[in-house]
C-alpha cells in the first residue's frame, strides 16, 4: 500500500506526531508499505488564489508553481492518507488548510446532487479507493464541542473518515507524564496494526485512543501551575 502522511504540526517536536509515529510503527510493522511523510510546514504551499485555473485546464494540477503539485501526485496515488495535526482554533492549522484547499484541482466544476441532498463536485480521481484517517491532538482536556467544527469539515471533505481526536496532547512531551503517555503510545501502535488489517478502526479502539490521559480537573491544575 502507498501511505501518505500529511504532518500539519509546525513544531519539530510535535505532540500529535508522536502519536502518529507510534500508529505508523504498528501500521507498517512488516515494512512492506511505502510511506511518504510530508512535513507541510517545510514545503512552499501558497494559499489558493481562487482563480479556478485548475478547472479551466482540467488536468488535475494547480496553476501555482510550488510544492502542491508534488503533493497532489502523492495524494491521487495513495491508498491511505493520514492527516496528522494539532487542533488550531477548532480547526486545521492554516498551512495544512492551504493543502486541503488546493486539492480542488482533483475535482471538476460539474456538480452532483447526492440522494441525501448534499451537493459535491464531480471527482477527477476515484476517491472511493482512498482510505482517510485523521489524527488530531489538542491542548484542552476533553470537553463536548472542542472538535465539533473539525469533525463536520472532515466528514464532508473526506467522506466520513476514521477520526481520532486526542485531548491533553501536550502531555506527550512532558517527561513526568511518561507514565500515562507511554501506554497511549502503545495503544496507538496496536491501533496501527488493527488499521493495517482492516483499513478502519473500531469504535472501541477509537474510544481507547481518545480517552483522557488524566482527569480534566487534574490537567487544568497542572496547566495553571497549581500544586493542589
Ligand atoms: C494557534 C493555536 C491554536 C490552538 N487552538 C486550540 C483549540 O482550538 N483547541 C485546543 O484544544 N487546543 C488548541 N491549541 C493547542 C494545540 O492543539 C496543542 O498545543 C497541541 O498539543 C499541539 O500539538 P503539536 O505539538 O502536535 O503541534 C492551539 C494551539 C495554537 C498554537
Amino acid at each position: 500500500m502507498k501511505i501518505l502522511v500529511l504532518n500539519g504540526s509546525p513544531k519539530k517536536k510535535s505532540d500529535t506526531f508522536r502519536l502518529t509515529e507510534a500508529f505508523l510503527k504498528g501500521l507498517n510493522a512488516d515494512g512492506r508499505h511505502a510511506v511518504d511523510i510530508v512535513n507541510v510546514i517545510d514545503r512552499q504551499i501558497a494559499p489558493c488564489r481562487g482563480c479556478f485555473g485548475c478547472w479551466a485546464r482540467g488536468n488535475g494540477r494547480c496553476v501555482i508553481d510550488d510544492d502542491q503539485n508534488a503533493i497532489l501526485d502523492l495524494y491521487r496515488n495513495a491508498d491511505v492518507i493520514i492527516w496528522s495535526f494539532p487542533l488550531y482554533c477548532y480547526g486545521m492549522p492554516s498551512h495544512l488548510k492551504a493543502v486541503l484547499d488546493r486539492t480542488i484541482p482533483l475535482v471538476k466544476m460539474n456538480m452532483v446532487r447526492e440522494a441525501d441532498g448534499t451537493v459535491r463536485h464531480e471527482a477527477l480521481v476515484d476517491f472511493s479507493r482512498i482510505h482517510t484517517l485523521v489524527i488530531c491532538g489538542c491542548g484542552f482536556p476533553h470537553w463536548e464541542g472542542n472538535f465539533d467544527g473539525l469533525k463536520q469539515m472532515c466528514k464532508t471533505c473526506f467522506g466520513d473518515p476514521d477520526m481520532v481526536c486526542v485531548p491533553e496532547t501536550p502531555l506527550m512531551n512532558v517527561p513526568a507524564a511518561a507514565v500515562v503517555a507511554e501506554p497511549l503510545l502503545g495503544r496507538f501502535e496496536k491501533a496501527g496494526e488493527e488499521y493495517a488489517a482492516a483499513l478502519s478502526l473500531s469504535e472501541e479502539t477509537i474510544a481507547g485512543l481518545e480517552k483522557p490521559m488524566i482527569p480534566a480537573g487534574e490537567y487544568i491544575r497542572h496547566v495553571n501551575g497549581s500544586a493542589e
